[in-house]
């Protein structure tokens, strides 16, 4: 049974530590190649539960990544935090549980993850620290872009197959996108032009329309989702798609 509106605002957290600092950082880019995937194993082995470490490259990391789901499966999130040029970094948390997940309890971390990110951003800012402030909302902007490119181009199809419903669910959240789009490419703008009295007030009214749209697809879509889906496998298979995104 879905939960209703007023239902949702009672939920409590996930119980999972939200990675926003780093117990270990790896800076691969001195090494030789064969060397790196054994030594960011060793390290993301070396991390207790819910700790996370940071690793930089020259290049995104999809072949580590396609390693990680093969050697340790469900025993990682994994986070995009800048995305090049010529720099590459990823957080690698190392999951405080275990075991398959849902849609629902993939995603909403992530929610959780972009929102602890948005309130540094508007810390740095009313501290008057604009280059922090930038740096956050750069890692804010990137992680932002992947969540809702992997909810259009994996998550979005894979139910729209499953449950037939096209033009449905999905066209809301589509639409709603692109306004949440808008709004951080206004933020942006503000950050790089120094137009420091518009920052918290834009960064409200983001955070406003993205609390009513998480809030649809952590108690809606996503729970429809999981359930067009069916088994906790088969919903298991579609996070490692959108995680691989
Ligand atoms: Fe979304
Ligand atoms: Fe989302």
């Amino acid at each position: 049974m879905l939960k209703t509106f007023a239902q949702a605002a009672t939920v409590d957290p996930p119980e999972e530590v939200l990675m926003t600092e780093f117990a270990r950082e790896m800076d691969v880019r001195p090494l030789a190649p064969p060397q790196r995937h054994a030594e960011v194993f060793r390290m993301f082995d070396a991390l207790l539960p819910g700790q996370a470490m940071l690793l930089v490259n020259d290049h995104e990391p999809k072949p580590l990544l396609k390693h990680f789901q093969t050697q340790r499966s469900d025993l990682f999130d994994w986070s995009v935090l800048e995305r090049g040029p010529e720099r590459f970094r990823v957080a690698i948390r190392r999951r405080a549980q275990d075991g398959t997940r849902n849609v629902t309890e993939y995603l909403e971390g992530d929610h959780q993850r972009l929102d602890a990110l948005l309130d540094r951003v508007q810390q740095s800012s009313e501290a008057g620290a604009f280059a922090e402030a930038s740096e956050s909302f750069s890692e804010f902007a990137c992680g932002l872009d992947w969540h809702i490119g992997a909810e259009e181009h994996v998550l979005f199809p894979a139910f729209e197959k499953a449950s037939h419903m096209i033009g449905g669910p999905t066209m809301v959240m589509r639409g709603e996108h692109i306004e949440i789009r808008r709004r951080m490419e206004g933020i942006s703008r503000a950050l790089a032009e120094g137009r420091a009295d518009e920052i918290g007030p834009a960064i409200d009214e983001l955070r406003e329309v993205l609390a009513a749209h998480n809030m649809k697809e952590e108690h809606m879509l996503y729970p429809m989702a999981d359930e067009a889906m069916g088994s906790p496998g088969e919903q298991d298979e579609l996070v490692r798609r959108i995680q691989a995104f």
